[in-house]
């Protein structure tokens, strides 16, 4: 007799997204579900879903179709979506995927152990995302057995981005409490978590909605003597800036304050001033270029990510020269592109002369070949130079896989450790290594030594 309260989730999408997942995990774990990796064996399954981009939906819709058929080939019973596409598309996805039992929107994820239940029927609840309750979160939270592990401290945005449907999805930005986060903070240091990666809709503006808040940079000082106090190093490591929240306090508590790692993840979309304006970003390129010049000259090892939309409403031939000009003055270390996916609820929907798919395409190619070569150039840079490693796996005996500080989980490369002349690595520990060869986007490197207890990471930091 197959266990009554199997359960198998699905995330798409966002690292948010991923949080969400192990929040609900964790309800459902309480409420006595056992998780299991194979969808053919749980009673019950759940998808949570993205609807960022077209594609994010269209593969939604995919998997949903897909693991639908469990109901007809294998032992599932109920199948719950949740997330940003029943918020986005509203009871219409009810009408067109009617193999879904019960969809509960971005505001509602508190109820899945109802829907998972059966104490709610046929339904898709779609409250307000401003509703979204996240205290309490860190005890709710089934965390991952990963050395890194994502740290959600706010939710929601209150730009107005003409290209970016998050806000209507996640509403206003809504700052979880300091304490709330630190509380958190503790459950994963006792689980025993390396890398904490700060995600939000945007980190840099943490706080802001809060009545007494020093910001992100309080925030940042106090994980940091929280994480300081164990035997282990962590990283901390914010995702998700915007180039409007970053000052020079900001930049200085990233430059001083230990075991924060001088990683600045910042969107900045696009480089024509006329293109910005179109897309409702209140900067122009002088005040991206005095932002990349006052981070590098504060802490000249910094590391720079951004992403970039191509083929936006009007971009002009000139205009993606602007963007192609700036992303090879600034060299950046990580950069990702997009092309523009436009959809009727968006205001950029309105914009006159849209762009051919097929010259959107052409350029995000562009400004990839562009990259692959500062990219390759920047790690054949660091060739011979000893690093930190966290060491997240052992992809085949004998082969580790993990991440310096310059890389962040799942968006950038990798760096894949041997340990002929040292000692084998552990999952989950810190190793010193020295990059033996560099590719496009990984690195190869051989231990020197497991790193033992210091909570600096191995960048040269401004003093
Ligand atoms: Fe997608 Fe929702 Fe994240 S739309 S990018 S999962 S906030």
């Amino acid at each position: 007799m197959p266990n009554e309260k199997t359960i198998h989730i699905v995330t798409l999408g966002c690292a948010r997204n991923q949080v969400d997942s192990e929040v609900m995990a964790g309800e459902l774990h309480r409420a006595g579900w056992t998780r299991v990796d194979r969808p053919e064996t749980a009673r019950v399954i759940v998808v949570n879903t993205c609807s960022f981009i077209e594609a994010a939906a269209d593969e939604a819709i995919d998997t949903i179709l897909a693991l639908a058929e469990f109901k007809q080939t294998g032992v599932c019973r109920r199948l719950v979506v949740t997330g940003c596409l029943p918020q986005r598309y509203g009871k219409s996805t009810g009408t067109a995927l009617s193999e879904v039992d019960v969809f509960l929107g971005t505001g509602a994820y508190d109820r899945i152990v109802a829907a998972v239940e059966e104490k709610i029927e046929r339904a898709c609840l779609l409250p307000d995302p401003d509703a979204i309750d996240l205290s309490g979160h860190g005890e709710k939270r089934l965390l991952p057995a990963a050395p890194a592990m994502y740290l959600k401290i706010a939710e929601g945005c209150n730009r107005h981005c003409t290209y970016c449907i998050i806000p209507a999805l996640r509403g206003r930005q809504k700052s979880r409490p300091a304490a709330d986060i630190l509380k958190e903070a503790r459950i994963m240091l006792a689980a025993g978590v390396r890398e904490m990666v700060l995600v939000a809709q945007e980190s840099t503006h943490y706080g802001a909605d809060l009545p007494a808040s020093d910001g992100l940079a309080g925030l940042l000082r106090d994980l940091a003597t929280l994480a300081g106090a164990g035997k282990s190093p962590v990283w901390i490591r914010v995702l998700y800036g915007h180039p409007e929240s970053i000052d020079t306090d900001l930049i200085e508590s990233f430059a001083t304050t230990p075991g924060v790692l001088p990683y600045f993840d910042i969107p900045i979309q696009h480089a024509s001033d006329r293109i910005l304006k179109k897309m409702g970003r209140k900067y122009d390129a002088a005040a991206l270029r005095d932002l990349f010049e006052m981070i590098r000259s504060r802490i000249p090892a910094a590391v720079l990510r951004t992403t970039v939309i191509t083929g936006f409403p009007g971009e002009t031939k000139a205009d993606f020269s602007q963007l192609l000009a700036l992303a090879d003055e600034i060299r950046f270390d990580h950069l990702g592109v997009f092309t523009y996916s436009d959809a009727d609820d968006l205001a950029a929907h309105a914009l006159p002369d849209p762009v051919p798919a097929e010259t959107a395409r052409d350029r995000m190619a562009r400004l990839m070949t562009l990259q692959k070569n500062i990219s390759r150039e920047k790690n054949e840079h660091r060739l011979g130079r000893k690093v930190d490693v966290l060491v997240e796996e052992m992809p085949e005996p004998g082969l580790w896989m993990g991440r310096t500080a310059f890389q962040a989980p799942e968006v950038d490369g990798v760096t894949y450790v041997h340990a002929d002349n040292g000692p084998a690595p552990a999952v989950g520990s810190f190793v010193r290594a020295t990059i033996i060869d560099a590719m496009a986007y990984d690195l190869v490197a051989t231990v020197d030594a497991q790193k033992m207890d210091t909570n600096e990471s191995d960048f040269p930091r401004a003093g």
